[in-house]
């Protein structure tokens, strides 16, 4: 998979993008990346690009010249998905992470300042992406979130695929509880099934605290999944065991609408 990065700071992005998971992946050939930074593209000796907005106002903006001379020296592609981070798109999830890792080729545009001028982003920008309702001074960390969470989806960038594929989102449902050694701590024992050696025991103890977590921290997940009947048992012998060990129901009503949906 090839990524580009459109960012004046492409150090930034690079240095991110050099560690652990993502770092071995691009070693390992499993992904590109590039930086291409618009500063190149200025037509000027200071390598201007930004004015200030038509109508007045604080702020400096992008513009498009630069930008979009920087998106065509990557020269021609039917393929290319074209993503401008920032604060007005689409919330990213771990759906669109899994959309972009079967992708060919991604284009990942930084803005800065009061942002891009809009006929860049009408021209060029395929989908606006958003990490969440706050704003950032510019898109390269943002750039780095969707990197790091993508490229871990490709094939070989993660030890063990699994990994990937039980992790929270994955399957609609939060990640199961985990643990390592030693048995016993100060703090409390493993769980007696996990070290059962009964593998079909231990996968069904999983997915009933998936669901149970679920239930706990996100019961907006699980109002969107259709349970099985074997998903519903788990789930309400978990709400039980909750019940019976006295512990209270966070203040969501929609823990309380699934309780009785069972
Ligand atoms: C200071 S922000 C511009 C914000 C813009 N004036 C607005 O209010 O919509 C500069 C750049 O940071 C990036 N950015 C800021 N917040 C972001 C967010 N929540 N998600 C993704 N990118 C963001 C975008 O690339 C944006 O062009």
């Amino acid at each position: 998979m090839d990524i580009a990065v459109i960012t004046i700071f492409p150090d930034f992005v690079l240095q991110t993008c050099s560690i652990g998971v993502t770092g071995r992946a691009f070693e390992k050939d499993i992904a590109r990346l590039r930086c291409i930074n618009p500063r190149d593209f200025s037509g000027d000796e200071r390598g201007t690009v930004d004015d200030r907005p038509f109508g007045g106002g604080p702020g400096m903006v992008m513009k498009v010249d630069p930008l979009r001379s920087a998106l065509d020296s990557l020269g021609p592609s039917s393929s290319r998905l074209v993503v401008y981070l920032s604060p007005q798109g689409r919330t990213l999830r771990q759906a669109d992470l899994i959309q972009y890792s079967q992708l060919s080729e991604l284009v990942l545009i930084c803005g800065r300042y009061e942002g891009v001028d809009q006929r860049f982003i009408d021209c060029c920008v395929d989908e606006e992406l958003s990490l969440g309702d706050f704003v950032l001074s510019g898109g390269e960390l943002a750039a780095a979130i969707v990197i790091d969470g993508l490229v871990r989806l490709l094939p070989g960038a993660l030890g063990k695929q699994a990994s990937a594929d039980e992790d929270s989102f994955m399957a609609g449902l939060l990640d199961h509880p985990h643990f390592t050694r030693p048995e016993h701590q100060a703090e409390g024992d493993v769980p007696d099934v996990l070290l059962s050696g009964d593998h079909a025991k231990v996968a069904q103890w999983r997915r009933q605290q998936a669901l149970g977590a679920t239930w706990l921290k996100r019961p907006d997940l699980l109002a969107r999944m259709t349970l099985t009947d074997i998903d519903r048992t788990l789930l309400a012998q978990f709400i039980e065991k909750y019940a019976r060990e006295g512990k209270k129901v966070g203040a969501n009503s929609l823990n309380n609408d699934i309780m009785v949906g069972l």
